[in-house]
């Protein structure tokens, strides 16, 4: 066997025992590394004969090329192994529950949030959502508020800088935009539920500037207002887990919807707290309408092919009602003694088959 032989042998040999990668590494540099025993070789082709060159160059770089592909090959070869041992050990079973009891809760308006869409989930409502920013079309003209109409002063709107000419951007100031955006992308039917952050400039202790709504809307061919009252209190017993709510439409004015009414349900009080469903008073808890044909067509929808009716409430109200918060202003203090008190245990979905609080 020739020197270069017995040397492919032990260097080959030395390189598939390497059991990790800092092994594999030595016996590379001892082979190929600048002092190397195979640079080495290398090194005293410059003093053979042009004969001998001819012959030793292309065995020398033959032996030189195999054993670096070994090289390179076995350290694929170990890489892949750690990687297989590192996502052995380091594997999280995701379903196992957490070691320490859980600080977090999740807030009021979110867990309503959550037992809103749970309703109208179950109504067959997908929830759908828009941007806080909004522009003057979306947030007023489009829901047929006239230029100029006093409507538009009522809602204390924060407005952006005017760029250049165009009509000032909003916040909006409640979420009924969101109704326009999806009346223009998607085609009827259409059953949405809207929650969403909207702004109005207003301070004291039942109101904040930001604060929650959920708007509704239902677009069909043969949708009135039997389907609007039916929705809605069916809505709000299975919100406030009761069997009976006495309700009552009482007409009103939104520019948005015609006819409009907004809904009251009887309430007593029981000491602090108060009862909905039945009762010697009325509470006002939503708006509600016939989705006005103004407003059908100018986001596409032929009015005399289609008609639906909306509504939108406020949840952080509703939120207090239902779990006898007295004052809004600490809903948005970020007080974690408020929020252990008030809050709600993250894990648990709310769903109208399980439970919803
Ligand atoms: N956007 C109204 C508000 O913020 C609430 C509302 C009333 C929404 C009637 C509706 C509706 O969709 O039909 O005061």
């Amino acid at each position: 066997m020739s020197e270069i032989e017995t040397i492919e042998n032990e260097a080959l040999g030395a390189v598939a025992a390497a059991s990790d990668l800092a092994a594999l590494d030595a016996v590379r540099v001892a082979e190929l590394g600048k002092k190397g025993r195979i640079s080495g070789l290398m090194k005293t082709l410059g003093s053979m004969s042009p004969e001998e060159r001819q012959t030793m160059g292309p065995a020398l770089n033959g032996l030189r090329n195999r054993v670096q592909e070994a090289v390179e090959a076995r350290k694929a070869e170990l890489e892949e192994a750690e990687l297989e041992k590192r996502l052995q050990t380091e594997r999280i079973d995701m379903t196992l529950p957490p070691r320490a009891i859980p600080e977090g809760r999740l807030h009021p308006v979110m867990q309503v949030f959550e037992e809103v869409a749970a309703i109208f989930g179950d109504m067959g409502f997908t929830v759908a959502e828009g941007p806080d920013i909004e522009d003057d079309w979306h947030n007023f003209t489009a829901l047929n508020f006239p230029e100029g109409h006093p409507a538009r002063e009522t809602h204390d709107t924060f407005f952006f800088h005017p760029q250049q000419g165009a009509a000032p951007k909003v916040l909006r100031t409640h979420t009924s935009p969101v109704q326009v955006r999806v009346m223009e992308t998607q085609k009827p039917p259409i059953r949405i539920l809207v929650p969403g952050r909207v702004y109005r400039n207003d301070w004291d202790a039942t109101h904040t500037p930001m604060f929650h709504q959920v708007e509704g809307l239902v677009i069909d061919k043969a949708i009135h207002m039997g389907h609007l009252k039916g929705c809605l209190i069916d809505f709000v017993k299975e919100f406030f887990e009761v069997a009976n709510v006495e309700a009552r439409f009482r007409p009103h004015f939104f520019p948005f919807t015609e006819p409009s009414a907004e809904m009251d349900v009887k309430y007593r009080k029981v000491g602090e707290s108060i009862e909905i469903g039945e009762g010697d008073s009325w509470m006002e808890i939503l708006g509600s309408g016939m989705v006005h044909p103004n407003v059908l067509s100018n986001c596409g929808i032929d009015p005399d092919e289609y008609q639906g009716f909306a509504f939108g409430m406020g949840i952080d109200r509703l939120a207090m009602l239902k779990y006898g918060m007295p004052d809004l202003r600490p809903y948005f203090e970020a007080d974690a003694g408020w929020t252990r008190h008030y809050g709600f245990r993250p894990w648990l979905s709310p769903s109208v088959a399980g439970g919803l609080s």
